[in-house]
Parts: structure tokens; C-alpha cells; sequence
């Protein structure tokens, strides 16, 4: 590229809404802005070969969907089990996919074990165990940990609107502060998060979660906890509104608190839509564009994650959310491994992001 050349690609920006040239996967088309793309994946998808093909080809980044979670690596107290998620890092090493560690702490999915232990005094003691081990057996292996995910829940009208969970009864945030130390010490690399949903839509509700949130990593920040970044969960609904300038102004307002922010769990659900497939999968796309090209805006954000790659996999179709009205497709590729509208909406929101 010449000079002129190489100065006009550094400071004009795209043309608005320009597609990217053709032929370039997600993970190119993400890294000419200085974003990376990745995606959510299960030990399951890794048995197709051609979904692993796609994964390899359009991801920068993995995420494991189940496989760091308490519930698969300690189900019986004491004998930790890291072999499927090693499986993942394997796989991640050996193609050279940045992993992000998913979770190290979260109140759902726990071996049965556990909850009784979290109501009595040794609580406290057994959750920093766990992250320790966990962090320390995966160290220089991966790139961002959700340390913590979803631990708000303004609806349970404690302090601070803290989830009620037994760790944090005494009104106190110091177990996520005692996790966030204890990855730092296991893995001193490792960039390490504070993962969450439920900022995007229903007006009221978003409100108290965005104040919640942002308290919560301004408490942290000033008791010097070791917090770089906040995931932050992009479960879309397409067919629901949501306010761009909220969306603009709490990025922001985060991105002050400095941190840096991966937009994570991307997924588009299509509830609400009828049941023609091109309807659907347009307005689905459309939907997904008008959050990103909003949310890629903030430069803060410096990573996307769809969790999943193919309507072959989701969670959303463990859940029949279309009630019976044919399967759910809420990912860049379906169920055949095509790419789907939403595929050219990401690209296209990815390619039109200012550069990072
Ligand atoms: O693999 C077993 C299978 O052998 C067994 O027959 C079957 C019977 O239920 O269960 C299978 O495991 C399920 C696993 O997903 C498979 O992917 C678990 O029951 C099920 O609980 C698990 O659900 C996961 C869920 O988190 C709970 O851990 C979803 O895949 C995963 O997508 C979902 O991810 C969460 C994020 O971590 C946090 N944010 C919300 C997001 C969606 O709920």
C-alpha cells in the first residue's frame, strides 16, 4: 500500500454501511478495526468436523459454553475434572484461537455440593479454593476470565442491588473481591472480568441493572480489586425496542471506569417473529445491526462474541422459545451451516465500526 494509501486507511472511516469486501471472514473483518471476533462453543460441536471448520475460519476467540463451570469440573467435592474444557483449550492452542475463560463463579450450575456449604462459614474459604485451582490450572492459557457472571439482581431489593446468594448475606461485596484476587494471584496475565445481562431492554428493569452494575465496579475499583473489564451479555430480542442513546451513555459510562468491555453471549432471539423463514431471519438480522452499529461505536469495546456459531446449537432451542412454532435461528449460521442474513449484518456492523 503507498504512504497516501496507508494514511487514509488510519484516519477516514468507512463509508456508512459499506460491506466488507468479499470473500473476508468475521475474525478478518473484525481485526481491521481492532476488534476481535469469537465465539461460544460446546465439546458436542467440536464432533462435526465442518463445524469446527467454521469456527476455525471465522473465530479469533473461543468461549466454552458449560465446560468451566463448577457443576462439570468438581461435581463430586474434591475430584476437579478438567478434562473437556482442556479439550477446548487444546483445540483453541492448537489453531490459534485466543480462549476466554467462562466462568469461574456463578450461581447456577453448581454441583449439588456446593449450596449448603456457601450458607456456613467456610463459604467464603471454598469459593476462593475453587477460582484459585481453576485459574491456576488454565494459567497462560487464557486471555479474559469472566471471573464473576450475573451476580445482580435488583429485584431481590438487597443493597446495592446484589443478587441474594449466600456469599454475599452479610451485605457485603467482599466475595467478588476475594474471587477477583484470587484469579490475579493464579494468573497474573489474565485479563479478568465481571460478566452480566439485562441492559438492553424493558426500560425500568434495565435502569436499576445498568446503576446496580456500575456501583458495583466503582466499590471494586476503589477497594483496588484487580477488575479490567466488564462482559457485557448481548442476548438480543428482535421485534423489542431499546433506547440507542442508553445503550451509548452506560457503554460509556463504564468505558470511564476504566475498563474495557467485550460485547458477549451475542444471540438474537426470534420469539417474537412469525414463522416465514426469510421474514424472520431479515428481521433478526436488522435487529442485530441496529444494536452493533450502536454498540461497536463505544471504542472501549474491543471484543464480539456470538454464543454459538449455527442454529444447531443453541440454548434457546433447549428452551422452545418459539412455543412449538418452529426451531429458534438466532445465530450467524443454520442448522445446514449456511450463513444466514445475520452473518452479513455482523460483518457489515463490524466493518463500519471506527477503528480501534
Ligand atoms: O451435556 C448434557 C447431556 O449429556 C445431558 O443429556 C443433558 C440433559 O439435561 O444435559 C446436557 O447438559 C446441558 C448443557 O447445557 C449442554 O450444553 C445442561 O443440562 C444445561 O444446563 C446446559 O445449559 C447451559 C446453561 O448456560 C447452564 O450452564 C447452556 O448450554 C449455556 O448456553 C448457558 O449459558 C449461559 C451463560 O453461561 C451465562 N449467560 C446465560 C447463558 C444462557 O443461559
Amino acid at each position: 500500500m503507498s504512504s497516501l494509501g496507508s494514511i487514509a486507511a488510519t484516519y477516514f472511516p468507512p463509508p456508512a454501511s459499506a460491506a466488507p469486501a468479499a470473500g473476508l471472514s468475521l475474525r478478518e473483518i473484525a481485526q481491521k478495526r481492532g476488534i476481535t471476533y469469537g465465539t461460544e462453543l460446546t465439546l458436542p460441536m467440536l464432533r462435526f468436523d465442518k463445524i469446527s471448520e467454521i469456527i476455525i475460519h471465522e473465530a479469533a476467540m473461543i468461549t466454552p459454553g458449560v465446560e468451566m463451570k463448577w457443576g462439570v469440573t468438581e461435581k463430586t467435592q474434591g475430584v476437579r475434572y478438567y478434562g473437556a474444557a482442556d479439550t477446548i483449550s487444546n483445540f483453541a492452542q492448537s489453531n490459534k484461537l485466543m480462549l476466554r475463560g467462562h466462568t469461574a463463579l456463578w450461581y447456577r450450575n453448581l454441583p449439588k455440593w456446593v449450596p449448603p456449604l456457601l450458607e456456613n462459614s467456610s463459604g467464603m474459604a471454598l469459593l476462593v479454593d475453587h477460582v484459585t485451582d481453576i485459574v491456576r490450572h488454565f494459567k497462560g492459557k487464557i486471555v479474559e476470565w469472566d471471573v464473576v457472571n450475573e451476580v445482580i439482581e435488583p429485584n431481590d431489593n438487597l443493597p446495592g442491588g446484589m443478587r441474594n446468594w449466600p456469599p454475599f448475606a452479610g451485605g457485603d461485596v467482599g466475595y467478588i473481591a476475594e474471587s477477583f484476587h484470587a484469579a490475579a494471584n493464579a494468573d497474573p496475565a489474565a485479563l479478568l472480568f465481571y460478566n452480566d445481562y439485562g441492559f438492553i431492554y424493558d426500560p425500568e428493569r434495565s435502569t436499576s441493572r445498568k446503576t446496580a452494575a456500575l456501583n458495583l465496579i466503582e466499590q471494586l475499583k476503589k477497594r483496588g480489586v484487580p477488575i479490567h473489564g466488564f462482559g457485557f451479555q448481548c442476548h438480543l430480542r428482535a421485534g423489542v425496542s431499546f433506547d440507542a442513546n442508553g445503550l451509548r451513555r452506560f457503554l460509556a459510562d463504564i468505558a470511564a471506569l476504566d475498563m474495557r468491555i467485550s460485547l458477549t453471549e451475542l444471540d438474537v432471539s426470534d420469539a417474537r417473529l412469525p414463522r416465514d423463514i426469510p421474514v424472520r431471519d431479515k428481521a433478526v438480522a436488522d435487529h442485530a445491526y441496529e444494536f452493533l452499529s450502536v454498540a461497536l461505536e463505544e471504542p472501549a469495546v474491543k471484543r464480539l462474541l456470538t454464543w454459538g456459531i449455527t442454529d444447531r446449537f443453541t440454548w434457546l432451542n433447549t428452551k422452545d422459545v418459539r412455543k412449538g412454532d418452529g426451531a429458534s435461528r438466532p445465530l450467524p449460521y443454520d442448522e445446514d451451516l449456511n450463513r444466514k442474513p445475520l452473518w452479513d449484518a455482523i460483518a457489515r456492523a463490524l466493518n463500519n465500526a471506527p477503528q480501534r
